[in-house]
């Protein structure tokens, strides 16, 4: 029977070869290799900087930080995300807020988002989930109104472009991840895109201890730094990206054209909008014939990996509950969701046999 995993992380020879190189080298951190591939991803993201860190979640909380929010500050995030987006909101010791999320294109609601501005929103985060751009226009004009900042949450869209524009130098910082199943990848890593040049100092230091200069210590800081080891597998996985988001979308239109089930919804996408579909989610709605539950059981049963992104939207977290926010669209989507595997190495013959045991169900 065939397996097709929903996530399935390759090296090729080139991230192989340059991983030795570094190890031959002997600088393992703070040598060249990580300003090499910050200048590299600065480049294809179309932004003056980029600073490498060594997880999404870092890149958050240092572009967070760095830009001053802390106690008593509010950061209003979409409720549908992985948690991370909430996290490190509380990681500055500030609040985070719960704005609902779009039905269709499950990213941040600009309507609900607006509903929660006070006088100490500092921040909000929209999250280009799934690889779509969030409706970037409508929040980053509420930021300015509100003398706010917006920050993209990119971990999950690397090359993504809203309106024309890459994604990550759309607001005031954007923030990557390149965990192992993201459409690039170091192992563990992340990235701060910006085309602010203060606020890129500000965040050099705080991801290496306050340092300002060699051993003086200006503020609190952290050991957020990527080693040249990751930076060495993210510059070959670079120049690969666009060929594996390509990838990606033609295995997302294959779905598109074939899935043809009432009751399973396709995801939408925004117009003017380049999606890189990490992760392609389906709506399995009531009139479909079994719950998603036993849709993903028999699904498994034929060899065909499946994941609910995510199944508690932040707000019901119980780390956040007691705020008792509401975010009834979030709610709604988190029972009904469920990806499919749209990696780069899901095969032709693998989405017709997907496809065709989906069509085929009783
Ligand atoms: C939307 C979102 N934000 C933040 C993160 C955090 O990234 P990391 O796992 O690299 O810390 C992730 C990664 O899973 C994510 O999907």
């Amino acid at each position: 029977m065939m397996q097709i995993p929903i996530a399935q992380p390759r090296a090729g020879e080139e991230e192989i070869e340059a991983v030795i190189r570094v190890l031959r080298s002997g600088m393992f951190a703070q040598g060249p290799v990580v300003a090499e591939f910050e200048e590299k991803f600065s480049g294809y993201c179309e932004v003056n900087h980029a600073i490498a860190v060594n997880n999404g979640t870092a890149a958050l909380h240092a572009a967070l930080a760095s830009a001053g929010i802390g106690p008593g500050d509010e950061v209003i995030v979409p409720s549908f995300s992985f948690i991370a987006t909430a996290t490190c909101v509380s990681m500055c010791g500030a609040r985070p807020v719960f704005a609902d999320v779009d039905p269709s294109y499950f990213t941040i609601d600009p309507e609900s988002a607006h509903a929660l501005f006070t006088r100490s929103t500092k921040a909000v985060i929209g999250v280009h989930l799934f690889g779509q751009p969030f409706d970037v226009d409508p929040i980053r004009e509420l930021c300015n109104d509100h003398n706010a900042i917006m920050i993209e949450d990119a971990a999950q869209a690397h090359g993504a472009i809203y309106n024309g524009k890459k994604i990550g130098g759309l607001g005031k910082g954007g923030c990557f991840s390149f965990y192992p199943t993201k459409n690039m990848t170091t192992g563990e890593g992340g990235m701060i895109t910006t085309n602010d040049t203060d606020y890129a100092a500000m965040i050099r230091r705080f991801i290496n201890h306050g340092q300002s200069e060699k051993y003086r210590h200006t503020s609190i800081g952290y050991n957020y730094r990527m080693t040249d080891i990751g930076a060495a597998i993210g510059a070959a996985q670079l120049k690969k990206l666009d060929g594996l988001n390509a990838r990606r979308l033609h295995n997302a239109d294959y779905y598109d054209r074939h899935l043809k089930r009432t009751g399973i919804v396709v995801p939408e996408r925004r117009k003017d909008c380049t999606h890189v579909f990490h992760q392609y989610v389906v709506k399995v709605t009531r009139d479909f014939s079994r719950t998603r539950e036993q849709f993903m059981q028999d699904l498994k049963a034929k060899g065909i990996g499946t994941a609910v992104h995510y199944p508690i939207p932040i707000h019901r977290q119980p780390v956040y509950e007691s705020a008792g926010a509401t975010c009834p669209v979030a709610l709604d989507l988190a029972s009904q969701v469920m990806s499919l595997p749209v990696h780069p190495l899901v095969t032709d013959e693998q989405l017709k046999y997907i496809c065709d045991t989906i069509n085929e169900m009783m």
